[in-house]
């Protein structure tokens, strides 16, 4: 489970509590731990992303975010868009709800489904 109280950036307080709502809210623990909690994180992408990126990550409100259409993406530019979402777009930014960590990891696992950590 969470171990929210070891977050150690300066904000861990604040965004620690914000994410702890959010966390109790989706039902999914451990976003703002340091340790990576590979599960918790494909449950967030098929359930939270694919709320609008469709379960299977077919495309819904939100466009295919399937490997094979996203390849032409870097890790990095994916990162960028996770944590800063696209303006102007639906697409909202994670930056308050995950570590940068944990975006590159979310970043790698679109780009390649078969990863486990
Ligand atoms: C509230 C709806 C919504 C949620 C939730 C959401 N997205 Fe998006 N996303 C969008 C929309 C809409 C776009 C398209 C923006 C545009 O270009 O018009 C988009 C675009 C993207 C793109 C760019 C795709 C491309 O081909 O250019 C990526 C990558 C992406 N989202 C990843 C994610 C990830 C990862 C999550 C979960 C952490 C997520 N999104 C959650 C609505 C959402």
């Amino acid at each position: 489970m969470a171990d929210l109280k070891q977050k150690s950036q300066p904000t861990s307080g604040l965004l620690g509590r914000a994410v702890f709502a959010a966390a109790l809210v989706a039902a999914t623990a451990s976003l703002a731990s340091e340790t990576l909690d590979p599960q918790a994180l494909k449950r967030l992408v098929h359930q939270d992303c694919g709320s609008c990126h469709g379960l299977t990550l077919k495309g819904g409100l939100g466009p295919d975010l399937r490997a094979d259409t996203i390849s032409h993406y870097e890790v990095e530019g994916l990162k960028t868009i996770i944590l800063d979402g696209m303006p102007d777009t639906a697409m909202p930014p994670w930056r308050p709800l995950m570590s940068e960590e944990e975006a590159e990891w979310v970043a790698r696992y679109l780009l390649n489904p078969e990863i486990t950590e």
